[in-house]
């Protein structure tokens, strides 16, 4: 993990959250090659949720919500809480399920676990006093809930269905850690799945979303020996869950973690909302004339982890040489171009005119300096999937050299159908 968090900052991945005044905990922020990775990721879940399915759509809701929302989701109760304990010495504060009898910080003794709430207030207007009170989202879901019926009028979509989300959501967690592991502010993915409420089609779809979701992380080169399900025990599970099943990852700081839930929501959100709302937000189903309240089944994943999982897992070390082997979909990078020498300036137009074609289509970076054999090591710690080398022979023949950043192999190809065959090899 140290080597890890050490790369992030160095080149440019993830940094603390307010770094120049020292931080504040629970926060980061994506530097240049983060941002692309995070984005990459974000497009891809998309891409297979939303763009690929004819059964979902998506949405970005507003992320301050009137209050109102919160009591109904229940979030503001004790079910949305942590229970912590604090130190009757120092005061720290620590999650009861985090530590052992004494103070982890002074060995003092501690107080008998109390219920701390996840959401962060904050007020709506020029006035601080509870009738301007409101809250930043403690999950995305609720913004899709409440446009159940504007998404339904709006659209010609039948049960089965989904909306699909992704955004940021905050949690005033006790003991953030774990570099983005647990963040106050992070982002989540999150499909909600309208079905029939019928045991035999909740189970049917709750079993398709699990499958579809542990094999999106798989498909995108997560090692399948790091990826398992594990179902919440009773005493686990959120308020709102009647079932509810975990893709953890087996991480290097504490085995295995929660990346993702896939949770059977039944009709909690719908009833409380229609509850509290007292707007109707049952569904009628033009075939069979039966008007009802669908369930859910929702998958949710953290951004935040997956990206940093996706980054330990593609971590590998070759002697004093360090790989991020990332999927192409997903390297920052897709292809580096490189003049095979910085002082010959045929070389370098060459080199610079096959740089700006490349850019139009693919993130493409550039480098001159130094030696290849550095240049390619400082790309493929970075995850660059393909580096282009101009050489004295592609200004004869119109060629060009793409080495391999897993198999370290070169491969000489024609200039002009180099976009075609990068194409193909990221797609692949
Ligand atoms: N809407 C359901 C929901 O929010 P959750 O299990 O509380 O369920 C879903 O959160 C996902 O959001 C988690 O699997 C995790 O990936 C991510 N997540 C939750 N809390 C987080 C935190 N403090 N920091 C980073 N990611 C978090």
């Amino acid at each position: 993990m140290e080597k890890i968090i050490s790369l992030c900052k160095r080149r440019g991945f993830v940094f603390p959250g307010s770094e120049i005044y020292g931080g504040l905990a629970g926060t980061w922020d994506y530097g240049p090659l983060g941002s692309e990775l995070k984005f990459n990721l974000k497009d891809e879940w998309w891409k297979t949720i939303v763009r690929d399915r004819e059964d979902v759509v998506g949405i970005s809701a507003a992320i301050l919500m009137n209050p109102k929302v919160w009591e109904a989701s229940g979030h503001l109760t004790a079910g949305f809480a942590d229970l912590l304990v604090e130190c009757k010495k120092c005061k720290k504060r620590f999650r009861a399920d985090h530590i052992d009898k004494k103070c982890p910080e002074c060995g003092g003794n501690l107080t008998e676990p109390k219920k701390f709430n996840l959401m962060m207030k904050t007020f709506v207007g020029a006035v601080e006093d509870e009738t301007t009170t409101t809250y930043l989202r403690g999950e995305i879901t609720q913004g899709v809930h409440v446009n159940f019926k504007n998404v339904l009028n709006s659209s010609r979509l039948k049960i089965p269905f989904g909306i699909a989300q992704i955004g940021k959501a905050f949690r005033n967690e006790i003991t953030p850690g774990n570099f983005t592991y647990r963040s106050r502010e992070f982002e989540q993915m999150e499909l909600q799945f309208y079905v029939k409420p019928e045991k035999k089609e909740g189970k049917k779809w709750f079993e398709y979303w699990k499958s579809q979701r542990i094999n999106w992380y798989k498909n995108l080169g997560m090692k399948k020996e790091n990826l398992r399900f594990r179902q919440h025990e009773t005493d686990e599970k959120a308020h709102y869950a009647r079932d509810a099943w975990d893709i953890e990852y087996n991480t290097p700081f504490g085995g295995w973690k929660e990346m993702e839930g896939i949770h059977d929501r039944g009709d909690w959100d719908l009833s409380q909302h229609t509850k509290y709302s007292k707007q109707d937000l049952s569904y009628f189903d033009e075939e069979t004339k039966e008007k009802y309240i669908p369930w859910v089944i929702e998958t949710s994943g953290g951004v935040d982890r997956a990206t940093l999982f996706f980054l330990i897992d593609a971590y590998t070390e070759d002697g004093d040489r360090v790989v991020l082997k990332l999927h192409p979909k997903l390297a920052p990078y897709k292809a580096a171009v490189f003049p095979l020498l910085a002082n010959k300036p045929d070389l370098v137009n060459k080199a610079r005119k096959i740089y700006d074609d490349l850019k139009k289509d693919f993130v493409t970076a550039w480098d001159d300096r130094g030696n290849i054999g550095k240049r390619y090591y400082s790309q493929d710690e970075i995850g660059t999937p393909y580096c282009i080398t101009i050489d004295f022979e592609s200004l004869e023949n119109e060629t060009v050299t793409i080495r391999d950043r897993d198999t370290a192999k070169q491969e000489r190809v024609d200039t002009k159908k180099l976009g075609d065959i990068l194409k193909k090899k990221i797609n692949d």
